[in-house]
């Protein structure tokens, strides 16, 4: 495999162009809008700046990574000799099928269509396609450039040949597969999730406050992050639809989104990407630490 597209220059998708990129792939990068394009490929020259500045990378090979990542605001116009599309768009079902059918009849007949959805069944996402065999689930983990794991998750019809290609594909990468079979929340989220749920839990039975639930997960059992400041770096609105996937799919209560996991959503504080979610990103609470460093 040596050509990628990449679909979805968000969070996810600009962090995976990147490390495909940076591994020596061609990365057709596609996304609605000229804008939203050019937002991706500035967070992937951050990136990577912030790893010359560490000194792990030169700046010719960030000229490099940079130079195997084109742009495209339609799949159809992107080259016909793919080997590999990742989607890596919202988490929203019916936007994913329509995004297969589309991947399905645009791409070659041995090409493989990944998803990097983090909860949603890929068998269901396989059944829009007329390649069932060949869709198969590259779970990353955010940040991209960063996290090692990548869940490779086989649908009910994912041939052993598309898994055995993804998954030896995803070392040369320099990331670690791990083998996963097609439940709700697979194994990552099936497990994080619940355990952010119930850090809301606590905090909406006013047994600690936000930075004491987070400290004690920090300092207590060495989480780099705790998980509320983890629940708004991923985002609510992704925590919260992934609880409803295990709760729809598994119908079991104790995957029930706490209330207030809910009501923050509905009123839009979605954590980091909207400026406020358990913590306050907004501009002038910046500034606000700023000057406060300042005073000091
Ligand atoms: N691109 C490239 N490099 C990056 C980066 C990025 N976006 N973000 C951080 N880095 C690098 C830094 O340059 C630094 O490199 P060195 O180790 O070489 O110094 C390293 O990562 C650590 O960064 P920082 O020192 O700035 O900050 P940190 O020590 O707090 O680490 C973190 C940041 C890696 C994000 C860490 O806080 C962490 O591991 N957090 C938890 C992440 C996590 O749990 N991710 C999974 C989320 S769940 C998910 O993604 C799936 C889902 O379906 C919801």
């Amino acid at each position: 495999m040596k050509n990628i597209v990449v679909i979805g220059a968000g969070t996810m998708g600009n962090g995976i162009a990147h490390t495909f990129a940076q591994n020596g792939f061609k990365v057709e990068l596609v996304d609605v809008s000229e804008e939203a394009l050019q937002k991706g490929l500035k967070t992937i020259a951050a990136n990577l700046d912030r790893i010359v500045a560490k000194g792990n990378l030169t700046e010719d090979q960030k000229a490099e990574t940079l130079g195997n990542i084109s742009s495209f605001t339609s799949l159809e116009n992107c080259s016909k000799n793919t080997d590999l599309i990742v989607e890596a768009a919202t988490e929203n079902l019916d936007l994913k099928l329509k995004i297969f059918k589309q991947m399905d009849d645009f791409a070659p007949e041995n090409c493989i269509l990944a998803t990097n959805t983090s909860s949603i069944s890929i068998t269901k996402i396989a059944a829009a396609t007329s390649r069932p065999e060949k869709v198969i689930g590259m779970h990353f983990m955010n940040p991209v450039p960063v996290m090692k794991l990548v869940e490779i998750i086989k649908g009910y019809s994912t041939s052993k040949e598309t898994f055995d290609q993804t998954f030896a594909m995803s070392k040369t990468l320099g990331k670690v597969p791990v083998e996963v079979n097609d439940y709700p929340g697979f194994v990552a989220n099936r497990i994080l999730m619940p355990m952010i749920n119930e850090a809301i839990e606590t905090l909406y039975n006013g047994v600690a406050g936000v930075e004491e639930i987070d400290t004690v997960m920090k300092l207590g059992m060495a989480h780099p992050m705790g998980p509320l400041q983890l629940a708004d770096f991923i985002g609510l609105d992704v925590c919260l639809a992934i609880m409803n996937v295990m709760y729809d799919g598994f119908k079991n209560p104790k995957y029930a989104p706490n209330p207030l996991l809910v009501n923050m959503v509905m009123a839009g504080k979605k954590g980091v990407k909207s400026g406020e979610g358990f913590y306050d990103y907004s501009e002038s609470r910046k500034a606000e630490k700023v000057a406060k460093m300042f005073a000091k």
